[in-house]
C-alpha cells in the first residue's frame, strides 16, 4: 500500500529497456506445469510474477528466481490445488486450470480475482475443458472450480469463442499440447503474447501451429521436454513510457522492443503529434509543443489500439488540444481512472459508453487513487505532466505490471519518488 510521490513539468530525456512481457511471462509460467524443465530469461521482477512462482511450488515444482532468470523442474510436481488465496489477487492464475488438467487430469481452483475490471467470467475457459471432457463443476461454498477427466486425459475438440479471449485462448493450448487428438480454436486472440507461449510449447515439443491468426490448431503429444526460453518485450510498458514522453516533452529511446508489436499504439502517437522512429528492436519518440486531439479513440482486440493503453491514452488526451470520444469495447468497466484525472482538473463528461475528453494546457496536481494497472499509470503520467505535486495511492496496482516505474522514470528525468 505505498504511494507514488510526483513532481510535475519535468521533461524526460535518456533511453531504456521496457523489460519482458507481464502478459506473456504469466501464461508460459502456467504451461512450465507441463514441461520437466524451463529456463525463462528476460523475466520482469513482479508481484505477478512472484506470486505465479508460489503456486508452481504449491504444486510441487522446484524454483529458482534471480529477479530477471527464472529456472523451474516439474518432473516431481504432483499437487492439483491452486490455493484459494492467490487466485483472488490475480486473475491470470486461473490459467493454471488448463495445464493442471492437461497434466494431472485434474485440478482445484479458487474463482479468479485480479483488477476489477467488469464481470471478467471464465465461461469460455470452463465450456471449452467441457467439450474436451473435462467435469467442471462451480463450488460455491469453497468458492472454488473443482475440475476432473473420467479417464484423466483429456480429448481433441473443435472449439470456437464467441470473442477472441486471450486468455480463453491460451487456457485451451494448455490444455490441448498433451490432450488425446487435435484441438483446433477458431476465433483465437491474435496478441504477440499468444506466440510467445505458442513458441515456448513447441520448444518443450508441442504441435501448436496457427499462433497469431484465429485459427489455432494443436495436435496432442504424449509428453513435453524441457525448454529455454526468452520472454518477448512487454508492449505496454513500452507503449506507457511513449505516452510519458509525449505528455511532458523530450525525446527518448526504448530499447529491446518489438516495434511490429505496437503498429496501433505508434500510429495513435504519430496522429497526436509525436515523431516516431523505429527499426530492428527499437523505438524513438519526440513529443510535440502541444499534443493534437486523437478526435476518436477506440479499442479493439489485438491488432486494434490496446485496451491497455486505454488509460495513458485518456491521460495524455487530458492535455491535448481539442476533444477526444473515447470508447472502451473489451471490458465494462475500464473506467475509474477517469473520475481520479477530473480531481487534477481534466475536463471529462461520461455519457453512456462514450467517454469526452476535453484537453486543456495542464493539468492540477493532486491526491488520486490507483483504482488497478493501468488506470494508476495513467494517473502517474498525469502527474508526470501537472503543475505541482501528485501523490498517486495504491502503488500495489502498478507494481503488477510495472517493474520499479519510479526508478524507470527517474532514470528518464522525472521526479517520483514510492513512498512505503
Ligand atoms: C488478458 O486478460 C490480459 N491479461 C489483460 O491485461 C488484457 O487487457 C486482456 O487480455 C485483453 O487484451 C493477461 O494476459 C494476464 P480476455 P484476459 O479473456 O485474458 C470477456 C493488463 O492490464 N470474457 O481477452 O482476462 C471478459 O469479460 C491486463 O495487463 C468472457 O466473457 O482478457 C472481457 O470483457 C488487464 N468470458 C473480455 O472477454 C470468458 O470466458 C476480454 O477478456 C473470457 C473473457
Amino acid at each position: 500500500m505505498g504511494n507514488y510521490r510526483i513532481k510535475g513539468g519535468r521533461t524526460l530525456a535518456g533511453h531504456i529497456n521496457p523489460g519482458g512481457a507481464k502478459n506473456a511471462v504469466l501464461p508460459i509460467l502456467a504451461a512450465s506445469v507441463l514441461c520437466d524443465e524451463s529456463i525463462l530469461t528476460n523475466v520482469p521482477n513482479l508481484s505477478d510474477v512472484t506470486l505465479s512462482l508460489d503456486i508452481l511450488e504449491q504444486l510441487g515444482c522446484i524454483v529458482g528466481y534471480d529477479g530477471s532468470k527464472v529456472k523451474i523442474n516439474s518432473v516431481k510436481a504432483d499437487k492439483t490445488t491452486v490455493p484459494t488465496k492467490h487466485v483472488g489477487k490475480m486473475r491470470s492464475s486461473i490459467l493454471f486450470l488448463g495445464s493442471m488438467l492437461g497434466r494431472f487430469g485434474e485440478a482445484e481452483i479458487g474463482l479468479p480475482g485480479g483488477c476489477k475490471l467488469g464481470a471478467r467470467k471464465i465461461d469460455y475457459h470452463l465450456d471449452a475443458f467441457r467439450k474436451m471432457g473435462a467435469v467442471v463443476e462451480e463450488n460455491e461454498e469453497r468458492g472454488t472450480i473443482i475440475c476432473h477427466v473420467p479417464n484423466k486425459r483429456l480429448s481433441g475438440a473443435d472449439i470456437t469463442l464467441k470473442t477472441p479471449s486471450v486468455g480463453a485462448t491460451e487456457n485451451i493450448m494448455l490444455a490441448a499440447v498433451l490432450a488425446d487428438g487435435i484441438t483446433t480454436i477458431t476465433n483465437a486472440a491474435k496478441e504477440p503474447e499468444i506466440v510467445d507461449l505458442a513458441d515456448f510449447l513447441n520448444k518443450s515439443g508441442a504441435k501448436v501451429i496457427g499462433a497469431g491468426t484465429g485459427e489455432i490448431v494443436v495436435t496432442g503429444v504424449k509428453g513435453l521436454g524441457s525448454v529455454n526460453h526468452r520472454i518477448i518485450p512487454d508492449r505496454i510498458v513500452a507503449g506507457t513510457y511513449l505516452c510519458a514522453v509525449a505528455m511532458t516533452g523530450g525525446d527518448i529511446l526504448l530499447n529491446d522492443v518489438i516495434p511490429t508489436h505496437m503498429t496501433a499504439t505508434l500510429n495513435m502517437l504519430r496522429d497526436a503529434g509525436c515523431r516516431i522512429k523505429h527499426g530492428n528492436g527499437y523505438v524513438w519518440i519526440a513529443s510535440p509543443d502541444r499534443l493534437k486531439s486523437l478526435k476518436n479513440l477506440t479499442t479493439d482486440v489485438y491488432p486494434g489500439f490496446p485496451t491497455d493503453m486505454q488509460a495513458q491514452f485518456a491521460a495524455m488526451q487530458c492535455i491535448a488540444d481539442g476533444e477526444c470520444i473515447i470508447r472502451e469495447t473489451i471490458f465494462e468497466s475500464r473506467d475509474k481512472h477517469f473520475a481520479e484525472l477530473t480531481k487534477m482538473g481534466a475536463n471529462i463528461k461520461v455519457t453512456g459508453d462514450e467517454v469526452t475528453v476535453k484537453g486543456m494546457a495542464r493539468l492540477r496536481g493532486a491526491t488520486v487513487a490507483a483504482p488497478d494497472l493501468r488506470g494508476g499509470a495513467a494517473l502517474i503520467l498525469a502527474g508526470l505532466a501537472a503543475s505541482g505535486e501528485t501523490i498517486v495511492n495504491n502503488s500495489e496496482h502498478v507494481e503488477r505490471g510495472y517493474e520499479s516505474i519510479e526508478a524507470a522514470l527517474s532514470w528518464l528525468g522525472a521526479e517520483i519518488s514510492l513512498e512505503p
